[in-house]
């Protein structure tokens, strides 16, 4: 649904309520989350001061984006904060939420005390790595990815 002139989306922290939204909006991300299991973990990850998820709201009050932020403390490196996820609903993108969501969440981590962001990208992502490209992001290494179940 077009966003009616004169208005704007809202930034704003997101709520348990948006759980099924964040959801929905993953799976366009590749993750199969259900709704259930993002309420969880959006509780759980909320309750501490290290995590913030913010969502892109329509006026109506659809939620059309969403970023996650988090602290990331090593003994290495100065605090920082890490994107954790950001998608944009597919027919809103291009439209400045992807800036807004990213501006938010950089507030939020300077807030926090980190000294830079970093965010990690999967190599097909070529359009995202544009768009962190030309909002000052640098690529600073390539990783291989490693995964052990438990
Ligand atoms: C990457 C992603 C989050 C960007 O969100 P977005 O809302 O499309 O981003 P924006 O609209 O702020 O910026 C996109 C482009 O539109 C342009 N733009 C910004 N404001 C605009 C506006 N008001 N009107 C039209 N275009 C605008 C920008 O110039 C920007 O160009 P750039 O990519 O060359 O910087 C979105 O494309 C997405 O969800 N992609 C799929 C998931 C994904 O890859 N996520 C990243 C995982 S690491």
């Amino acid at each position: 649904m077009p966003i009616p002139e004169g208005q704007r989306p809202i930034i704003r922290p997101a709520t348990s309520g948006d759980a099924g939204s964040i959801a929905a909006l993953s799976r366009q991300l590749g993750y199969d989350a259900s709704g259930a299991e993002v309420l969880c973990r959006l509780e759980s990850l909320l309750a501490g001061d290290n995590h913030a998820v913010y969502a892109a709201v329509h006026p109506c009050g659809d939620v059309l984006g969403w970023v996650q932020v988090s602290v990331r403390e090593l003994v290495m490196v100065d605090r920082h904060a890490e994107i954790g996820g950001l998608v944009v609903v597919e027919d809103q993108r291009g439209r400045g939420l992807g800036h807004l969501l990213m501006a938010e969440a950089e507030q939020w981590a300077r807030s926090r005390g980190c000294t830079a962001v970093c965010v990690r990208s999967n190599a097909v992502r070529r359009a995202a790595h544009r768009f962190y490209k030309n909002l000052g992001y640098d690529q600073i290494k390539t990783q291989l990815v490693l995964r052990k179940s438990l």
